[in-house]
């Protein structure tokens, strides 16, 4: 299997790791399929993430998309944190593998969990996120 560089220069020495004590979000997905987890933290002010942490139990495709994902994310606000999609990170990464695509996956999903549980912890409603689970 080809890693890009970015893929194992990430992995080696991934951004954002750790978690935000009283984070305004946070959201764990799991993927059955590896069994892998993935958390993300987010502090938000306002409208905009200021900071982003994860922790990542996985292979080191899923690592480095947690880190590239933090990164993509940091200092953004929460529509453009909406925006971003599994294809966006692998892309980022200068590509994954077909069977580590998953892994990227993973890393939209636990941003948009995040969201999910800051919208509902804050009571607002963001449309973006009705069809996700
Ligand atoms: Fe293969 Fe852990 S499942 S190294
Ligand atoms: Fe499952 Fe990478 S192999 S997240």
């Amino acid at each position: 299997m080809q890693y890009s560089d970015k893929v194992m220069e990430h992995f080696m020495n991934p951004r954002n790791i750790g978690e935000i004590e009283n984070a305004s979000g946070v959201g764990e997905v799991g993927n059955a399929k590896c069994g892998d987890i993935m958390k993300i933290f987010l502090d938000i002010d306002g409208d905009i993430i200021k900071d982003v942490k994860f922790k990542t139990f996985g292979c080191g495709s899923a690592i480095a998309s947690s880190s590239m994902a933090t990164e993509m994310i940091k200092g953004k606000t929460i529509q453009e944190a909406l925006e971003l999609t599994n294809k966006a990170v692998a892309e980022a990464l200068d590509g994954l593998p077909p069977v580590k695509m998953h892994c990227s996956v993973l890393a939209e999903q636990a941003v948009k969990a995040a969201l999910i549980d800051y919208s509902k912890k804050n009571n607002i409603h963001i449309p973006e996120l009705d069809d996700v689970v």
